[in-house]
Parts: C-alpha cells; sequence; structure tokens
C-alpha cells in the first residue's frame, strides 16, 4: 500500500460521506457495543439489539431498517445509522457498554524468511517442527484476495478442518470454486462503505487493490519457483508464505484504491472469524481500539495488528491496547546496486528498483546537474532527455525525504528527464522508487557519491552517464536489520503504561503475491503478516498456549543486535541505535521463540478489567487507572517515576521442570532497578510460576524524558528472558521540560 495513504485520512473522510438518510437531523453510522453475548442462539443476541433501537427510535420497522451490521457470535452489539441525540439515549439504555461513532482506518518476500532463519529445508527448528503450519487457520482482515495467484494453490492438501464453520460468499467475480482447501473461507463486509467507493472495488471477496493478497501470501502463501518483481527478475527466488501449508480464511472490510475499513465493519470481520473457528487473526490496518479483538484474544485467538507507517515521528504507533501484538518494520538483508558509469570512466554505485532495460535506457544519456530540483530550477535549467542529479535538502526541510523523492521523481518525469539521479543522506527510501515503475532509471545515491557525479557534471562540455539494471544482492554486508523510518514509534499515547510496538519484523520492499504477478510493498502491513506466520506456527508447535503466552515467547527471545552483533539501528533523521519505543522487545527470532523457558501469561480477566477502566464503563477505576504497568506484559513502560514505584509480575515456566533463574538488569539512565528476588527455581514438585517485584527509584531531581533498559532472566543454558524497560521520570507536578 502506498505509504502516503496513511496521511490522507482527512481526505478520506471526505470521501466516505455517512450513508444518506431521509431525517432532517443528520445520522450517522454509531457502534453500540454490549459486552459478552448474553445468549448462545444468534437470533435471541439480535432480537436484544432489535429491542435496544426500538426503544430508542419507536418502532421495529425502524429499528431493523437502521441496522448496518450486527454483531451476535463473538460478542454483541451492533452498528446503526442514528442521530446524535438517539446515539446518546442509546448509550443510557441498560446493557449497553458505550455507543461510539463508526471511524475509518487504512490498510496500512521471500528473502524475509531465509533472513528470519525459517529455511524451508531445514530439518531441525520452528518451521517443520510446526509442519509448516499444516492446519491452522489464519483469519486475514484485509482488501480482499485474488485467488487465481499459483501462491495459493491447495494441490496436495488435505481436507478443510471438520471444526471450520465458515462460509465461501460468492459475489462478482468470485464464485464457489474460487474457494478450495487453501483458502477455505471468504466473507466481505460493504454495508457501510459509500458506493463511490465500492464503484471502485468487485462486489465479492474478490480483491482489487493487492494489499490483502499481498498480506494473505506473506503469512501463508504456498511455494512459488522463479517469482521475481513483476516477473522481471529483481529479488528473484522461490515465493512463499511464513507458515505455507496454513489455511487461509479471508475477511474483506477494506474497500477501493486505498483500502479504507470502518471499524463497523471489522468488528463484523472479528465476530464472524471468532464463530468461524480461525486460530489466528491478522490485521494490516490502522488505528482499531475496539474491544472486538479482546473476545477473540479471550477466545484463545491471538490477534495481530500493525503498528503504523507514521514514523519517525514519536508517539504515533496505532493499535496500542495490551491484547494485540503490535508490529514495527524493519529492512532486511537484500539490496539492488546499480552501477553508474561516467564518461570519465568513473564507475559508481548507488541502489534502484531498475530493472526494465531497454535500448534507449542502456547506453550513455546526457547528464545534468540539477541541484535540488525544484520547481524554478527545473525551469531555468533544461534536462528533457537527460539524466538528472537531484540532491535531497539538507537543511531542516518539513517534508521527510520519503514523501519529497516522489514529487521530485514526478517534477524531473513531467520535464521530460530520463532518468534521476538522487543524493540523500542514508536513509532508506527504495520503496519510494515505484513512481519509477521500473523503467525509467533512478538511482539514490549517498551525499559523497553525489559530490563525485557533480563535480564531473561540472568538469566537462558534455557530462554522460549510463545507468545498468540493478543486480539483487543478500546477506554478506548489508547492514539489517534496521528499523524502517516509515514505522510508526512510541511511546504509546493512548495508555503510557503500555509499551508499544511489540515487536519488529521485516517489512520494506517485501515480494509477495498481487493480483497474478509478485510485487514489492514496504510498510508495517507487511511486518505484521510476518509475525501473524510466526504465530501460526507457534500455535501448531504450542496449541495449549494462550495468545499472551505466544507473545511472550516472541517478545522475550527477539533480538536487539544485528547480524553483525552491532545494536539495531532505527532508520530516521538521524539514524540511532534502536529503543523499545522504536521496536518493543527487538527484532523476531522465530526459532527461539519456540522454546522461551518462561513466559508472561495473562488471564483475559485482567485485559477485561483494563478495558472497563479504559476505553469501557470507567467504574472504580481510580487506583487502577495510574498503574497500567501492573499488567503482566512482556514489557514494562512507567511513565511517571516519583521516587519510586513498585511494579509486580509473575512468570511461568514452560521449560524443564527443574530450572534456576538469575535475574540480569540494564537501568535505564538516572535510574536504579531493583529485583526481588533475584534468584528463582523451579522443582517438578513446586509450583510453574513463580512472581516477584521491581522497585523503579529515580536517582536524579530532574524532570525527565524516557531512558531505556531491560530485564533479563537467565538460566545457566540456552534460556535468556529478556523484557524492554521504558522509564520517565517525574519530579514534581508542576515542572515542565516542554517549552
Ligand atoms: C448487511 O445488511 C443486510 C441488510 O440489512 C443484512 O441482512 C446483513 O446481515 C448485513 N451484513 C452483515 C455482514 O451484517
Ligand atoms: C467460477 O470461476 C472460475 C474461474 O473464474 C471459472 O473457471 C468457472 O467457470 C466459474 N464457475 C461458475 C459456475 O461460474
Ligand atoms: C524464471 O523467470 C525468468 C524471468 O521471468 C525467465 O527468464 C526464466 O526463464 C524463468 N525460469 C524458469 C525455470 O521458469
Ligand atoms: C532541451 O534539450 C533538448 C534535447 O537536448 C532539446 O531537444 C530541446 O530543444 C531543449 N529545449 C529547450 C527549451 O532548449
Ligand atoms: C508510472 O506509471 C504511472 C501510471 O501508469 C504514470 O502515471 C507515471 O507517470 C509513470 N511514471 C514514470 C516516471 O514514468
Ligand atoms: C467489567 O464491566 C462489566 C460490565 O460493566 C462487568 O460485568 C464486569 O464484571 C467487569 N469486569 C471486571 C473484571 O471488572
Ligand atoms: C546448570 O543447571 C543444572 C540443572 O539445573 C545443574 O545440574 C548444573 O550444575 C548447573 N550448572 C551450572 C554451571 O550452574
Amino acid at each position: 500500500m502506498d505509504l502516503r495513504s496513511s496521511f490522507c485520512f482527512t481526505l478520506l473522510m471526505a470521501f466516505l460521506l455517512p450513508l444518506p438518510l431521509s431525517s432532517n437531523a443528520s445520522t450517522t453510522i454509531y457502534i453500540a457495543y454490549m459486552g459478552e453475548k448474553k445468549h448462545e442462539d444468534p437470533s435471541v443476541v439480535t432480537a436484544s439489539h432489535h429491542d435496544a433501537l426500538t426503544a430508542v427510535l419507536g418502532s421495529k420497522d425502524a429499528a431493523i431498517k437502521s441496522i448496518v451490521y450486527s454483531y451476535k457470535y463473538g460478542f454483541s452489539g451492533f452498528a446503526a445509522t442514528l442521530t446524535e441525540s438517539q446515539a446518546e439515549e442509546l448509550e443510557k439504555l441498560p446493557g449497553i457498554i458505550h455507543v461510539k461513532p463508526n471511524s475509518y482506518h487504512e490498510t496500512h518476500t521471500t528473502r524475509s524468511w531465509d533472513f528470519l532463519g525459517l529455511n524451508y529445508n531445514e530439518q531441525v527448528g520452528l518451521l517443520k517442527k510446526a509442519n509448516y503450519g499444516e492446519d491452522i487457520i489464519v483469519g486475514v482482515v484485509d482488501s480482499g484476495i485474488w485467488p487465481e495467484s499459483q501462491s495459493f494453490d491447495d494441490n496436495g492438501y488435505g481436507p478443510v478442518p471438520t471444526r471450520w464453520k465458515g462460509e465461501c460468499q460468492t459475489g462478482q467475480a468470485f464464485n464457489a470454486t474460487d474457494c478450495n482447501r487453501k483458502i477455505i473461507g471468504a466473507r466481505w463486509y460493504s454495508n457501510d462503505t459509500a458506493d463511490e467507493t465500492l464503484k471502485l472495488d468487485y462486489m465479492s471477496p474478490r480483491d482489487s487493490n493487492g494489499h490483502g493478497t499481498h498480506t494473505a501470501s506473506t503469512i501463508a502463501g504456498g511455494r512459488v519457483r522463479n517469482a521475481s518483481l513483476l516477473q522481471g527478475g529483481l529479488a528473484a527466488g522461490v515465493a512463499r508464505g511464513g507458515a505455507p501449508r496454513a489455511r487461509l480464511a479471508v475477511y474483506k472490510a477494506c474497500w477501493g484504491p486505498r483500502g479504507s475499513c470502518s471499524t463497523a465493519a471489522l468488528l463484523a470481520a472479528i465476530d464472524d472469524a471468532i464463530n468461524d473457528g480461525v486460530d489466528v487473526l491478522s490485521l494490516s490496518v490502522g488505528g482499531v481500539e475496539t474491544p472486538g479483538t479482546l473476545h477473540a484474544v479471550a477466545e484463545g485467538i491471538p490477534v495481530v495488528f500493525s503498528g503504523g507507517n507514521e514514523g519517525p515521528v514519536p508517539q504515533t504507533v496505532g493499535n496500542t491496547v495490551p491484547w494485540v501484538i503490535t508490529v514495527a518494520a524493519t529492512t532486511i538483508d537484500r539490496t539492488f546496486p546499480t552501477l553508474m558509469s561516467l564518461g570519465n570512466k568513473d564507475k559508481l554505485v548507488g541502489q534502484s528498483l531498475y530493472y526494465k532495460a531497454t535500448a534507449s535506457n542502456s547506453k550513455f544519456h546526457m547528464l545534468v546537474d540539477g541541484y535540488s530540483c525544484d520547481t524554478e530550477t527545473l525551469v531555468s535549467i533544461n534536462v528533457t532527455g537527460k539524466i538528472v542529479l537531484c540532491k535531497a535538502p539538507t537543511q531542516v526541510d518539513p517534508t521527510p525525504p520519503r514523501y519529497a523523492l516522489p514529487v521530485v521523481i514526478g517534477r524531473v518525469a513531467e520535464a521530460g528527464a530520463k532518468g534521476l539521479i538522487f543524493a540523500q543522506y542514508t536513509v532508506n527510501l527504495l520503496e519510494n522508487l515505484y513512481a519509477c515503475n521500473g523503467s525509467m532509471p533512478c538511482v539514490l545515491v549517498d551525499f559523497d557519491i553525489g559530490n563525485i557525479i557533480a563535480s564531473y557534471a561540472a568538469s566537462t562540455r558534455t557530462p554522460v552517464v549510463k545507468v545498468s539494471p540493478a543486480i539483487t544482492e543478500v546477506g554478506s554486508g548489508v547492514l539489517s536489520p534496521r528499523v524502517a523510518a516509515f514505522s510508526s514509534r512510541g511511546p504509546n499515547i493512548n495508555f503510557p503504561g503500555i509499551l508499544k510496538p511489540d515487536i519488529a519484523a521485516p517489512g520494506v520492499s517485501i515480494l509477495a503475491a498481487k493480483g497474478n504477478f509478485y510485487a514489492f510493498d514496504s510498510g508495517t502491513s507487511m511486518a505484521c503478516p510476518h509475525v501473524s506466520a510466526v504465530v501460526v506456527l507457534l500455535k501448531s508447535v504450542h496449541p495449549d498456549w494462550s495468545p499472551a503466552m505466544i507473545k511472550s515467547a516472541i517478545i522475550t527471545t527477539a533480538s536487539v543486535t544485528d547480524r553483525f552483533g552491532m545494536p539495531i539501528q532505527a532508520e530516521g533523521v538521524p539514524r540511532k541505535v534502536a529503543d523499545p519505543f522504536d521496536f518493543g522487545g527487538g527484532h523476531i527470532e522465530p526459532d527461539k521463540a519456540i522454546d522461551p523457558g518462561l513466559v508472561y501469561d495473562i488471564d483475559p480477566k485482567d485485559y477485561i478489567k483494563f478495558f472497563n477502566c479504559t476505553l469501557g464503563p470507567k467504574d472504580d477505576c481510580d487506583s487502577y487507572i495510574g498503574q497500567l504497568y501492573q499488567l503482566n506484559l512482556p514489557s514494562i513502560a512507567v511513565p511517571d517515576l516519583k521516587d519510586s514505584v513498585t511494579v509486580w509480575r509473575t512468570v511461568t515456566n514452560v521449560g524443564e521442570m527443574e530450572a534456576t533463574y538469575h535475574v540480569a538488569i540494564e537501568a535505564p539512565a538516572g535510574v536504579s532497578v531493583s529485583v526481588e528476588p533475584s534468584v528463582i527455581t523451579f522443582s517438578e514438585a513446586g509450583s510453574r510460576s513463580a512472581t516477584f517485584k521491581i522497585t523503579f527509584t529515580a536517582r536524579q531531581g530532574v524532570q525527565g524524558g524516557y531512558t531505556f533498559g531491560s530485564l533479563t532472566w537467565h538460566d545457566n543454558s540456552t534460556h535468556s528472558v529478556r523484557i524492554p524497560v521504558a522509564v520517565r521520570t517525574i519530579i514534581q507536578d508542576f515542572i515542565s521540560d516542554i517549552a
């Protein structure tokens, strides 16, 4: 999905006008949430929705007409078209927990799996132990699916698991044969989508924009040999998902070229998915803080979300409720070096996605220095038919380079240039080269190389350059992973006591199915399905683990160093060492997550208490609300440390019965940390879990920013159970460092 799209929120709200209704007061869609369903029979649950609405609207007819979606399987509630005052009246009725206006969200390879160590042919390790995810059902809530893609071929699959209760809903260009033993279910939710958007899409589970097909094939696509970028040869290899034998259940709730998804439709999809029998839910969409996912988790279904593409700006991470896994995006060890030959025989290297070399492109072209390539400069310099050198601004610019680059590409293409060489500081912008369509050479170089090219251009009357098509290089020497610049960052502004994001996974230039081809996409939308696939594999190996245990195993075994043993970096301006607000516990290590030693488990009742005190009824929550960090998560965030704070955690042993763990602490700067007890011993006869106490004490009398550390339990063999820690000291209430 286009990275810029997450910024088109306002535009989109205008695009998706509420459904017009004949009433003088203006109506819009509201979502009424009624908590757990009070009856097993869905028709009884629906009747209770009709009763509530009848009380407000006066007649049962009007009630039925106003309902857009009815949630009756996983939880109880409905979406209905109402006026503001009707919504207020509804909220006062007994049994209604809250009423909120509907909102709209944006939908935010193959090398990546080997990079993560999940080698297909490896005889040991998670992939093999999980039997490639065989018979785990993963629900993908997204923009639908392109069933003809080779990635969804069902050759060699056994019958659909008998516990599956889902459906294959047909529609435009999607008939019953489009579901098979791989795509075992498909549903669509268009009741609250504007006609203008629907016109641009298929009225069926078929995916018109490619996002859903890309995410689904990243999670569970079968092996497809010889896939490459638009079959053009770049990034060539075997394309496959992380859990290549898992079954797919598709829920299309995102519509149109922008992939817009409403909360009301997402809730309907989640409600059905719980009832259909999915084992894991994957949602690469933005900003959905709803209790619907809580019901899925309470049913034992882990829910994985993308964290958003608004980085590197702080406080941008979305999907921040504690029961979901929120994913940040990283780069992988693959580059596309592109050779540039100058007229003076110098050879220089940059990176591009240039692969469709034509006879005209693969010869020498005139070279011209376009300086900043702003509109005025391009008027004064004739770039027609030439390859133009442009430089990213070096002074502080309100537009981050990833937005500036496509603008520059458009400008030079319009001016008739044959190609672009873009000099920039070190930040990965490769994904922004799509605007060049693979057929115009657009090469990214660092400033040093830009300067060499500029001085060559100034040194001769007829400077020329030839750009060769990019090649694909993987592995050695590529500094990776790095947190992608666009990946949204913490702290969590909704719930500062809950650390987000949780984990990082590959999300830059991921090759996966789009329609009948294979194409790159970048975003936390691409990182999310990587984690979903690992969750599928873990679920297969440990069917008895709760969603919290699976999440804990993933976070506590993550890596904070790269392949060279150096701290993982986060792209941004400037690039820096990554901290938990960039990548949560770190970069996912699937093979380690299989055997974490200890896990931090959570009883779903604790999530419900959290919900009641934050998004829900807020009864009797005064002491709770300031202490969100007491939730037994595999991370600790203390947003307001005055003097000292005591945090409790409980770990459960899932390793050998007999084990002794010692604590190791990396204290955040300015804070002292003590843990009691500092040694935990598990024995066959004793309890499988142990509770410990962490005391944080501020060492300095300053109003501080966040500082970071970690807490790790080590046994004497392979287990190292690490959780990230973020603490901000607040010395007095009446000091502010914001000025
Ligand atoms: C959409 O609305 C129709 C008509 O009101 C209703 O029958 C259908 O169940 C709704 N769809 C979903 C998914 O709830
Ligand atoms: C269903 O779609 C497939 C592929 O699009 C097509 O080959 C088949 O004839 C269709 N079947 C029916 C019954 O329309
Ligand atoms: C693989 O794809 C490339 C590029 O599309 C093509 O030239 C080559 O013949 C294909 N190889 C096989 C074995 O299909
Ligand atoms: C710009 O350069 C191109 C190619 O060298 C030439 O054909 C064109 O006439 C020039 N335009 C102007 C306005 O000088
Ligand atoms: C790339 O393709 C799009 C759509 O086909 C087109 O609008 C755009 O101008 C092309 N860009 C370049 C640099 O050729
Ligand atoms: C949460 O609120 C609901 C509805 O008000 C109540 O029934 C339930 O007991 C509460 N649960 C917890 C754990 O506080
Ligand atoms: C490691 O643990 C095992 C069993 O818990 C014990 O037998 C062994 O002595 C320990 N080794 C060290 C070096 O502490």
